[in-house]
């Protein structure tokens, strides 16, 4: 990518949808900084998301979350990777307003599978992972579907979903 002031792309999505992976590759293709929300807080708190979780609890890990929404939403092009939750919040929708918007899909059991145990991520931690995912799919379906543009995630490799969202993103962008 050459034009410094293009939007810069946000990938959000469901836990275990790839939205590190898949943001760091389409980075790399594009030659842009690349930043991981979760890893922002993490390394700013000393913390993992855990732990975050589980000493100041979900309101403090979410006020920290929407900061660097805020924060991110100002910078140059990037590749911005949120946590799961983060583009539930309208505020944090429309924080990135003015950017390019792709929320990875996947069905709940591809979710299951890729997630194994998920002990790192303390919403999905009791030992009924697959009814978890799906109650929390559904709690959020209405805020993932208030997202314009979505790519499914399922029986594809990283490097294919990032290539779909790359051309989609220049085709959308009037780039070659
Ligand atoms: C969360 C998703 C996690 C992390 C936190 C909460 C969520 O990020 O932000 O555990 O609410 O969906 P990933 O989607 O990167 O696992």
């Amino acid at each position: 990518m050459n034009n410094k002031h293009q939007r810069s792309l946000v990938l959000t999505g469901f836990m275990g949808t790839g939205k590190t992976s898949v943001g760091r590759k389409i980075a790399q293709r594009l030659e842009v900084p690349f930043f991981d929300i979760d890893a922002l807080i993490e390394t700013r708190e000393a913390q993992s998301v855990r732990a975050i979780f589980e000493t100041q609890g979900q309101a403090y890990f979410r006020a920290r979350e929407a900061e660097w929404c805020t924060w991110l939403a100002r910078a140059e092009t990037a590749v911005i990777a949120t946590g799961g939750g983060a583009l539930v919040d309208p505020r944090n929708r429309s924080a990135f307003g003015c950017c390019y918007i792709v929320c990875l899909d996947a069905a709940p059991l591809e979710i299951a599978a890729r997630l194994g145990n998920a002990r790192e991520r303390p919403l999905l931690s009791d030992p009924s992972a697959l009814e978890r995912i799906e109650r929390l799919l559904s709690e959020r379906r209405a805020a993932y579907a208030a997202l314009a543009r979505h790519v499914d995630t399922t029986g594809k490799s990283i490097a294919q979903v990032a290539e779909e969202i790359i051309a989609l993103y220049r085709a959308e962008s009037g780039r070659p």
